[in-house]
């Protein structure tokens, strides 16, 4: 998960040079990516807190 904050904070990143730079076709394309991530670090927040947060403490 801490992988996927690093890839977040990237691809925001990208996305803000994009926007200063007028390059809509990668932006675009960057936000798509950048959904995906937020979606597995939804996903991966789910699992931690629903099975392996509790599991680890046991
Ligand atoms: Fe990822």
């Amino acid at each position: 998960q801490k992988v996927e904050h690093y890839e977040i904070a990237s691809y925001g990143t990208l996305i803000s040079y994009c926007k200063l730079l007028g390059e809509k076709k990668a932006m675009k394309i960057l936000q798509l990516t950048l959904d995906e991530e937020k979606n597995c670090d939804t996903l991966l927040t789910k699992l931690a807190t629903s099975e392996i947060n509790i599991k680890a403490v046991k």
